[in-house]
């Protein structure tokens, strides 16, 4: 087991295969300190780095500068009102309206496993065992278990916390964060994703100035705009080499993720549901979850970090049968109809799709009640026979032998305010009463915080699935929340809606995995607003973005795989002029682009050009090809047009070296020049690969160590946004 409490030091010892983690509990009030966390160290007397016997030392021999003390001491979990103003991790009201809260160590345990955390997303079959960490506030009796479970092998540390109502007297949590983390600040960089619709994660690296510098979200989900995750990157770290921090939270609703840089030049990581808006009611007995919060530490810059967090995603997260399964190839009709389609136009596209080796159909957004438009019918999911006349199972079995699978979208979290539903019930729209909600998108949220919305949502999917063959499920959710109100909630609980929320759709789709455990879901939030690793415990992919043109899909593929396995990526080829951006690229760097992710077309595949059209069966059996690799393979970045503005390459390795995927666009063409050098990486140096260009056919065998040190030619080609696979093998 890879986590110890060593006697002869006092110290708690967690080791990956790379990294350490060490915790020292000091003075008689036994205050929780963090004593390191970076690049694997021997066990060893380590707490001096503490400095505890430096002033303001700690208050059993110097109680005059206790506040002081507090200030600056790294506390594994900061307390709130007594005199650290750091950023707390954890805050609580009594009964008398006062606030303070030291946690201080009372004990602890060390489990072989990792325990789960009710109605939570969380990582699962860890195989360094799990620290926690007991701690209490004696005054307030409360009770705060801080868990720390071991990822060995992904070089990952999970942090949750618990905490309990251990008292007689009611409490109120104002706040409770996942984790909170004290270092020394050495030349560090913050690094986060930032965006909006149609460009999410886009990377984002700032120096760390003093104060509190954060990213969040009070939207209710985790949001287009920013991202619950950030990087600590030394300022000379690259892809390759340097020291980054990684942390990412396993949540998807509000949050918070901040670095502090204090007056001592300490930096304070704090990650967690945000605290504005926050509160829940703590009766005695009663506990409190916190999400869990994912940390790593490479000393093989960037890409170290990504692949870490790869590794403990899709093998340690996402539960999924598809999790290891090659996706089947889709078709989504929404750009190619939005919505305006019927039996005959579905099938029409089925067909074509069929014969070029496409197989799967999703019915996008339309087809159901009245929906013409985006004004109406959500909430009533029966089939809008007029468009679809025998309904589902009709439609499904012409589809089916066609010899394609069938799937359907569904927004099961939304009403419209001109449906039959919200005819019914009013009241099941998020609300403040006596005052109109803020519509978005002409729809209102329904409220999931109530158990019989939740029954009647979830009972439509249900009832959709089971009506017909439908094997796959687009998850849509359109709108973020605004006008918070619930009559399930009296008035000083209304903090715990937006957490109440996100359990609820958490739970909803739990039902899902239960009763139909071979679906195929996909999570989607106008576009990737909802792309985070809480929504990846549900669903082995997401949809990324709506923005489908294959540059700026560049963009946004590159600072989500910063987090997250390219397996959870969905990814499709569109039409031209691109409807999001109005660029032209060619068909085949679209299907490049696409192949990064979980590939799939979403276009009207019956106006294609002869050319487009005969270019489609290639696309697929590339997928294929390449699929299981690109699944499962290690993720090297090597250039970015975010930064170059001139063009992309990243490659997957498969884990044994054995085979490799280059993708590499030339975004912009170049006069005059020679071709560009590319320096792979994560090849066996040791190898002979047989490098075979894709699109040409062309082989040569190259040793790894001469790909990694000096390179490959991409010729320059005539004409922008032009793309180029290499496919390695290694020569046996
Ligand atoms: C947003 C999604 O991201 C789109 O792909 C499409 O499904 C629309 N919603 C439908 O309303």
């Amino acid at each position: 087991m890879s986590v110890r409490f060593l006697e002869e030091y006092g110290l708690f010892w967690l080791d990956t295969a790379h990294t350490s983690y060490v915790i020292k509990v000091v003075d008689e009030e036994r205050f929780p300190g963090h004593v390191y966390y970076g690049k694997k160290i021997r066990p060893q007397d380590a707490g001096y780095l503490l400095r505890t016997e430096e002033p303001p030392f700690v208050p059993s021999r110097n109680n005059r500068e206790r506040a002081a003390f507090y200030d600056q001491f790294p506390f594994e979990y900061g307390g709130n009102g007594v005199g650290d103003y750091r950023e707390s991790a954890v805050a609580v009201e009594d009964e008398n309206g006062c606030r303070a809260t030291m946690p201080l160590f009372t004990g602890y345990e060390i489990l072989p496993k990792k325990p789960g955390l009710p109605g939570l997303p969380a990582t699962f079959d860890n195989d360094g065992g799990t620290l926690i960490l007991h701690c209490g506030d004696a005054h307030l009796g409360l009770e705060v278990d801080l868990l720390f479970s071991v990822f060995e092998r992904e070089d990952v540390i999970a942090r949750s916390v618990i905490i309990r109502n251990a008292g007689e007297r009611p409490l109120f949590l104002e706040k409770a964060l996942s984790m909170s983390l004290d270092m020394d600040a050495a030349d560090l960089e913050l690094l986060t994703l930032h965006g909006g619709w149609g460009k999410e994660r886009q990377i984002d690296v700032r120096p760390i100035g003093y104060g509190r510098q954060s990213v969040g979200s009070l939207r209710g989900e985790t949001s287009h705009q920013e991202h619950p995750f950030l990087a600590l990157k030394d300022r000379h770290a690259d892809q390759n080499a340097g020291e980054v921090y990684g942390f990412q939270l396993v949540y998807s609703g509000n949050f918070l993720a901040q670095v502090e840089k204090s007056q001592m030049d300490s930096l304070r990581v704090v990650l967690g549901i945000h605290p504005e808006g926050f509160g829940w009611e703590l009766a005695p007995g009663g506990e409190f979850y916190t999400p869990e919060a994912l940390l790593t530490y490479s000393d093989q810059g960037l890409g170290g970090m990504s692949r870490a967090f790869h590794d403990v995603i899709r093998d340690h997260l996402i539960r999924s049968a598809y999790r290891d399964r090659v996706r089947p190839v889709l078709i989504n009709n929404w750009e190619a109809t939005y919505f305006d389609f019927n039996t005959d136009r579905l099938l029409s596209i089925a067909e074509c799709a069929a014969k070029l080796g496409i197989e799967m159909l999703v019915m996008d957004d339309g087809w159901f009640g009245r929906r013409e438009d985006d004004s109406t019918s959500l909430g009533d999911w029966t089939v809008n026979e007029e468009k679809l006349p025998g309904g589902l199972k009709h439609l499904v079995e012409r589809v089916n032998a066609l010899g394609l699978k069938f799937g359907i979208w569904i927004e099961p979290e939304m009403v419209s305010p001109d449906s039959d539903l919200y005819r019914a019930h009013p009241d099941w729209a998020i609300q403040v009463p006596g005052r109109e909600p803020t519509r978005s998108r002409n729809q209102y949220v329904l409220d999931l915080t109530r158990q019989e919305v939740r029954d009647y949502a979830y009972g439509c999917v249900a009832s959709v699935l089971r009506s017909a063959n439908i094997e796959y499920v687009k998850w849509d959710m359109n709108r973020q929340l605004t006008d918070l109100g619930s009559v399930s909630l009296p008035g000083r609980r209304m903090g715990e809606f937006s957490h109440r929320y996100v359990l609820g759709v958490y739970e909803m789709q739990e039902r899902l995995l239960r009763d139909f455990p071979d679906l195929l879901l996909e999570n989607c939030s106008g576009g990737g607003a909802r792309f985070d690793a809480g929504m990846l415990y549900y669903s082995p992919q997401i949809w990324c973005s709506d923005d489908t043109d294959a540059i700026e899909r560049l963009k946004i593929q590159e600072g989500t795989a910063l987090a997250y396995p390219l397996s959870a990526m969905g990814a499709h080829v569109s039409a031209c002029p691109n409807h999001e951006v109005g660029r032209v690229t060619p068909f085949e760097t679209r299907g490049y682009v696409a192949l990064a992710g979980t590939f799939g077309y979403e276009l009207d595949i019956t106006g294609l050009s002869p050319e487009e059209r005969d270019a489609i069966p290639g696309q697929v059996a590339l997928y294929h090809r390449f699929a299981a690799l690109i699944q499962q393979g290690d993720y090297y970045r090597i250039a970015s047009c975010a930064e170059n503005h001139e063009y992309d390459c990243y490659m997957v390795v498969s884990k044994d070296k054995k085979e490799a995927l280059v993708t590499y666009v030339q975004v912009l063409a170049r006069p005059n020049c020679r071709s560009r050098m590319i320096r792979l990486k994560g090849l066996d140096p040791d190898a002979v690969y047989l490098v075979e260009r894709v699109e040409r056919g062309e082989t040569r065998l190259i040793g790894g160590d001469l790909l990694m040190e000096g390179g490959i030619a991409l010729r320059s080609v005539p004409g922008d946004f032009r793309g180029q696979l290499l496919y390695l093998k290694a020569d046996e």
